[in-house]
């Protein structure tokens, strides 16, 4: 029996991306069977330098649903990981193009070749650096959904910098930009206001 991961957006689906190495990147699928319930979760891991640096699981979907929100036209995604920002882009209705600006010809190798088959010239993949690279004259992108950092970093001050970067060099070209650094420090934010306001009760 498969497990139904309840807390995911229902717009995200697991990805079936197959197993591979390619340099210092792989990618690798685990199963674990919770002994108590029988219940199987499988899930599709991608690791460089034995690093896990994104993984189809629960907690790596619940940051996308901004982006859900603002999903049309055209997209620009930064970082391909898994592709599971990809997938979930391409699949909503609205969408016509994708393009993705991922730097490791390794990842593009290993994940790229997948969806670029799957959605043909609906997905544009980049080789390049997200903070260097400029879209090409005259394009427009309806949304932007920033994610180079791996899952480990966890938000920290110099992700919250180069968030801010990535928005900047991209203002020209996008409507509205999201990525899950900025989200995740703002709830953060949210929250210790929310605590320091909070009087306690006597
Ligand atoms: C956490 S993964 C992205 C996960 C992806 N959003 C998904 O849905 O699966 C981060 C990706 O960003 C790429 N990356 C890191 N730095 C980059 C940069 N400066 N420019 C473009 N891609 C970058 C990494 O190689 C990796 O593939």
């Amino acid at each position: 029996m498969s497990e139904a991961n309840s807390n995911r957006p229902k717009w995200l689906k697991a990805v079936d991306v197959p197993e591979g190495k390619s340099g210092d990147w792989e990618v690798k699928k685990t199963q674990k069977t919770n002994s108590k319930t029988g219940k199987t979760r499988r899930n599709t891991h991608l690791i460089c330098c034995r690093h896990t640096i994104m993984a189809d699981i629960d907690s790596e979907f619940l940051g996308l649903d901004p982006f859900y929100e603002h999903l049309k036209g055209q997209i620009l995604i930064t970082g391909l990981g898994l592709g599971v920002a990809v997938q979930g882009a391409l699949d909503h209705p609205a969408v016509e193009h994708v393009t993705v600006v991922e730097i490791s010809p390794d990842v593009i190798t290993l994940v790229g070749g997948h969806y670029q088959e799957r959605y043909g010239n609906r997905l544009t993949i980049v080789q390049a650096d997200a903070h260097i690279w400029e879209p090409p004259k005259g394009v427009k992108y309806d949304a932007a959904w920033h994610d180079i950092w791996p899952t480990e970093t966890h938000a920290c001050a110099n992700d919250w910098l180069e968030v801010k970067n990535l928005q900047r060099h991209y203002e020209p070209w996008c409507v509205w930009q999201g990525s899950w650094p900025k989200d995740a420090i703002e709830r953060d934010k949210a929250a210790k206001a929310q605590t320091s306001t909070t009087v306690p009760e006597s």
